[in-house]
């Protein structure tokens, strides 16, 4: 068997003895067959269902799971992780249909996100589903299109905490945010809710995401409950849900250690057990994007051609930036540094030269591998971006240019 650099080893992929990248026991080769061209995404069945599983067992049966459907959309893989997870949590009247589409239960469908528009909160009140409400402009139009339809709205509040979550790679709450409404501004919104059309669920409190500090996480979880408990003393009902976010990470760079699960399940456990005896009406729920599927997800491409520039190895491939942006450094990114790249039919030949892998637009950003130590690799040969199942086809300019779409495998 072949040996995999010890950060891609650690995601459960193995190589054949010819060297091989062996994906859910599959060789690449045949899955490029399988996609029928190259470049494609493939995201494991077999990887997702581990990482629901190493979380049930660690939550106990404690804390409720959602999953946030932004991370990866693909419908073939949502209808898999809907089976298996308590809730899908949707950004836009788009992902609302995805989510319907699964045959989940509109109860446990949630909707957050900054202008919402009147169209996408008519419909989400039409098919039941809660929307976490993000402002007291929002409430007034929802309230209004409740009246219009003649039903309630499932309402829970989306709250920016007056904390943020330290170490994590995007904050989204706490200072002054475009998510959520100040926490100080949550009670007199309360107050108002029992003349309103609306069914109070709830709160919703999202304060970051790519964290892989466990004590960070355990802290800000902590204090997302304490709020959410010192604001239910306010609602016209008690809360049946308290939603207090996620934002686990996961390694995507040399260095990156995998966050330490075993405490922030522990810490939730506990917290789920403070809330059961404070407000025994509510489950606490957390809700995951990356941390399900970002690490069960590859990204292949074909070298088109390999040059060497004033002594510079390129490699040029017929994937890049505009399909897949995160690898690429630009979504996100401070200082740009390489996802795990692997040859993908070359795994265990010595990293024998600096390559750079670029893509074929007319552009410096299109970069999937800077400066790295790889096998030397030919055309033909296939190039494998590891840590790709969350942010990548969704999230990438994919007509830029007009090359066509990346393929997408649920293997
Ligand atoms: C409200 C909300 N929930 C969940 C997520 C998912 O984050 P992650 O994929 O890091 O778990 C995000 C990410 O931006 C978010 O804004």
């Amino acid at each position: 068997m072949a040996t995999l650099p010890l950060h891609v080893a650690l995601t459960g992929y193995s190589a054949s003895p010819q060297g091989e990248l062996l994906v859910a026991g599959q060789p690449l080769g045949a899955l490029a067959a399988e996609a029928g061209r190259t470049p494609f995404y493939a995201y494991s069945r077999a990887l997702v269902d581990a990482r629901i599983a190493s979380l049930r067992a660690a939550l106990a049966g404690q804390v409720d799971l959602h999953y946030a459907v932004k991370a990866n959309p693909y419908p073939p893989l949502l209808a898999h992780l809907a089976a298996q997870v308590d809730g899908l949590d949707v950004a836009s009247g788009g992902e609302l249909q995805l989510a319907l589409a699964t045959g989940l239960p509109a109860t446990r469908i949630s909707f957050a996100g900054p202008g919402k528009t009147d169209a996408e909160l008519a419909a989400a009140i039409a098919a039941g589903i809660t929307i976490n409400c993000e402002s007291a402009g929002e409430l007034q139009r929802l309230a209004a299109a409740a009246d219009s339809l003649g039903r309630p709205a499932r309402v829970a509040l989306r709250v920016n905490p007056d904390f943020e979550l330290r170490g994590a790679g995007m904050k989204m709450g706490g200072g002054a945010r475009p998510f959520g409404i100040d926490a100080e501004q949550v009670p007199a919104l309360l107050a108002g809710l029992a003349s309103l059309p609306v069914e109070f669920t709830g709160f919703h409190i999202f304060c970051g995401s790519q964290n892989l500090h466990a004590g960070r996480l355990v802290e800000s979880q902590a204090r997302s409950l304490e709020l959410a408990l010192r604001l239910a003393t306010h609602a016209p009902v008690p809360p049946t849900l308290i939603n207090i976010g996620g934002g686990f990470g996961i390694p995507y760079f040399p260095g990156d250690k995998p966050l330490a699960l075993e405490p922030v399940a522990d810490s939730l456990c506990t917290l789920a057990a403070t809330l059961a005896g404070k407000l025994p009406s509510a489950r606490l729920a957390i809700e995951l994007g990356r941390y399900l599927v970002g690490e069960a997800g590859l990204y292949v491409c074909r070298v088109i051609d390999r040059k060497v520039s004033r002594g510079r190895v390129f490699l040029v491939t017929d994937g890049g930036l505009h399909h897949h942006l995160a690898a690429s450094g630009n979504f996100g990114q401070v200082l740009r540094r390489n996802y795990p790249v692997l040859i993908g039919n070359r795994v265990g030949q010595q990293p024998e030269e600096e390559t750079t892998v670029v893509g074929p637009l007319c552009t410096p950003l299109d970069l999937l591998a800077d400066r790295m130590m790889l096998p030397r690799a030919e055309p033909g040969d296939l190039v494998v971006v590891f840590q790709s199942g969350a942010y990548g086809f969704s999230a990438s300019p994919l007509r830029f240019l007009g090359h066509p779409e990346p393929v997408e495998l649920l293997v």
